[in-house]
């Protein structure tokens, strides 16, 4: 097992190793040793593999315990779920020294963090993620939200965690195209400034994924401990995101976050060298990457229905979009584009 140690508002340990689940409840004890109830929180995918032997578990080490299922996906991250877990909590009795356990994707961290952020001001939580994308973005560094109409993740909370406990064994059950779906978010880590981590993505690492996994939680925990309120390098970690969310909100959802994300990262890419602030060899240096972590580096949407669907998101500041692009090989920086200069980007970056 590796130990990281986060050292933000609250500190906190992010544990990556296999079979963890086993000592959730042992775990959960040491975090809030005056607990009494644990709101257990899962999607539907994730409760019918491990929310029997997480509530038993839990249930071992002295909880009542409460469980919460809701149907899984990104349409779940709303409003109206975060008030029936927030009126379940509140039906429990839940006071200010019991603890709501996250186990599930970015989605049900998320929603659980939020509501833990909310409710009573706030109570612990615990985060046990399930995909690779939640084990190495967002399970760390206390970003909890769900979506409004307007936009995703408008309503939220910056909450640390009590803990994080990365069982990788977990990532057995999931999916082939949900675990690639991950690995986007590892090679951004590479490309914002991990030469290292970019050389040892050249070896598969699905059967033994512990020490990528950790190499990531570290990368993600520097920038956290720089900058936990996200005013300036935290944003590096939009790394491909503008672009990438502007295709997703195009496809109205259908591509994933990691593709998305995926394309994003090759065409801020494209685009740097189009405008000559990045040697003209990262955009093929990043596709080649993302192919043969069976990414797609393209999309056929146009740079004008791009720019539309971008000018929407939430990053903006006033008439400027700040992105990330890249300098050099496994190195960016933020970039500041007028409003009306952001198509252009586009079309350079397609
Ligand atoms: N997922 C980006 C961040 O945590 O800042």
């Amino acid at each position: 097992m590796t130990t990281i140690t986060v050292h933000a508002s609250r500190e906190y340990n992010v544990d990556v190793g296999k079979g963890l689940l086993a000592g959730l409840g042992s775990k959960a004890r040491s975090l809030c040793p005056r607990a009494g109830t644990v709101m257990l929180v899962t999607d539907s995918r994730v409760d019918a593999l491990y929310g029997r032997t997480a509530e038993e578990n839990l249930a071992a080490a002295g909880f009542r315990v409460e469980r919460f299922t809701f149907p899984a996906g990104e349409a779940s991250k709303n409003t109206r779920t975060y008030l029936e877990l927030i009126d379940r909590m509140a039906l429990a009795h839940m006071t200010r020294t019991d603890l709501c356990v996250a186990l599930g994707g970015g989605v049900t961290g998320d929603l659980t963090g939020f509501a833990a952020a909310t409710y009573l001001r706030g109570i612990p939580f615990l985060q046990v993620p399930t995909t690779v994308l939640a084990m190495v973005d967002a399970s760390v560094g206390g970003k909890t939200a769900v979506d409004l109409e307007a936009g995703k993740n408008l309503l939220g909370a910056f909450w640390q965690p009590v803990g994080v406990l990365c069982d990788t064994s977990l990532l057995s059950t999931l999916p082939e195209e949900i675990f690639g779906d991950g690995c986007a978010e590892i090679l951004k880590y590479a490309l914002i400034g991990d030469p290292e981590l970019y050389e040892d993505l050249r070896a598969p690492f699905r059967d033994d994924p512990e020490r990528i996994i950790a190499r990531c939680v570290q990368d993600k925990r520097d920038v956290v401990e720089e900058d936990e309120r996200d005013t300036g390098r935290r944003q590096l970690l939009n790394y491909g995101h503008t672009f990438g969310h502007a295709i997703e909100k195009c496809s109205d959802y259908t591509v994933s976050h990691g593709s998305a994300v995926a394309i994003g990262m090759c065409m801020a890419a494209r685009a740097a060298a189009a405008f000559g602030l990045c040697p003209g060899d990262v955009p093929e240096k990043t596709a080649e990457r993302v192919r043969a972590l069976g990414l797609p580096d393209r999309t056929a949407y146009s740079a004008r229905e791009l720019a539309l669907a971008a000018m929407s998101d939430k990053k903006r500041a006033g008439d400027r979009i700040s992105l990330v692009i890249p300098d050099r090989m496994c190195h960016v920086g933020l970039h500041p584009v007028p409003a009306e200069e952001l198509e252009d980007w586009f079309t350079k970056g397609l």
